[in-house]
């Protein structure tokens, strides 16, 4: 069985092709960087829409197979920018329709999930999950990906970019943020925020800007940023970890390019005695194939869609999704 994944969502359109053993054909994605500040949700869905043949096209060269070949066409419809996720939408419509093929709707966060348990080899991990849009703790039980913490606010990438946005710096600000605090050495009192098992950025990140603004060194601002939301992710994987009793910690979403907060969460993984799982960046940040992963994951439980109930779901979560396909302890 082989699917098509279009990923759309935000920033990135992506057409990933992959199999029912698991393996990737193909993989191309095409980011979109605003010139100056954050994302402008119309603009990127301008550059979805203006890239996506030349993608999609890529995508079917590097695997060396035609749409005849192709069984399913997944597309990520939430949760996300509403202009970003209608352009991907429409194009898995158009193809599913001219083609006739079913079309898979998948939850851009259960994909995050599944390629990064396919990637790494696991089985029934405890997902730490944080890029610029989402900030989650999660874990299978009882038929679905459970929440075991989350941001009442901001997602952590999002408060990261926000930041090196005011300190002048280019987008995305996390990697930058992540150079400079290797030349921080004073750390700077900033808002530690747990909520039960939530977290918030808001407060911290408005403290970060106001400290930026009093004339604080830079460097060690971005030290004490990392430090502090890092710690808060720390406190509630670890917390999660203890609960769940899981014996893997999977770390992905863009975030988990970032060292300092490896090398923090493969500490809570030791002292825990799971084994500690960062997926690789390519598989980590928005990308097609984990879109077709997840529709072959879907397509063989009979989980598809009529075009013309395809809408598009910005808010849609990841608690609410059945995944039927998972199998605890398996195999
Ligand atoms: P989602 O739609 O799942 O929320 P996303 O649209 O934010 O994802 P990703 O590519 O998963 O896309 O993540 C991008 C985020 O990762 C940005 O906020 C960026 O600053 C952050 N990031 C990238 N590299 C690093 C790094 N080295 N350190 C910290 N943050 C990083
Ligand atoms: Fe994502």
């Amino acid at each position: 069985m082989i699917v098509l994944g279009i990923e759309c969502t935000a920033h990135t359109f992506g057409c990933g092709i992959v199999d029912s053993d698991g393996h990737v054909l193909a993989n191309v994605n095409s980011e979109y960087v605003p010139i100056t500040g954050g994302i402008h949700p119309r603009e990127a869905a301008r550059h979805h829409s203006s890239i996506a043949p030349k993608v999609l096209a890529e995508a079917f060269k590097k695997s060396d197979i035609s749409m005849d070949d192709v069984d399913g066409i997944a597309v990520s419809l939430g949760p996300g920018l509403g202009p970003c996720l209608r352009t991907g939408a429409t194009v898995a419509r158009a193809l599913a329709a001219y083609y006739d093929k079913p079309l898979i709707p998948v939850n851009h966060c259960v994909a995050h999930i599944e390629i990064a348990k396919m990637i790494c080899k696991s089985l029934d991990p405890l997902v730490v999950y944080i890029s610029g849009g989402n900030t989650i703790v999660a874990a299978f039980s009882s038929g679905r990906y459970r929440i075991f913490g989350e941001t009442l606010d901001i997602a952590l990438g999002n408060c990261l970019d926000v930041f090196a946005r005011e300190a002048g710096l280019s987008h995305p600000g996390g990697p930058h943020i992540e150079r400079l605090a290797l030349k921080g050495n004073r750390y700077i009192q900033l808002p530690y925020v747990v909520k039960g098992q939530d977290v918030s950025f808001s407060g911290l990140l408005t403290a970060a800007i106001r400290r930026l603004k009093e004339g604080y060194r830079l460097e060690d601002l971005c030290f004490s940023l990392q430090e502090t939301a890092f710690s808060m992710i720390c406190e509630v994987a670890e917390r999660a970890l203890s609960h769940t009793m899981k014996h893997e910690l999977l770390l992905t979403g863009g975030v988990a390019a970032n060292k300092r907060l490896r090398s923090m969460l493969s500490k809570v993984a030791e002292l825990h005695e799971a084994t500690f799982k960062p997926v690789p960046l390519q598989y980590a940040r928005d990308n097609g194939a984990m879109i077709a992963w997840t529709g072959i994951l879907g397509l063989q439980f009979g989980l598809i869609l009529n075009v013309e109930k395809s809408y598009v779901r910005p808010r849609w979560r990841l608690d609410s999704v059945d995944i039927p396909w998972f199998r605890e302890g398996f195999p």
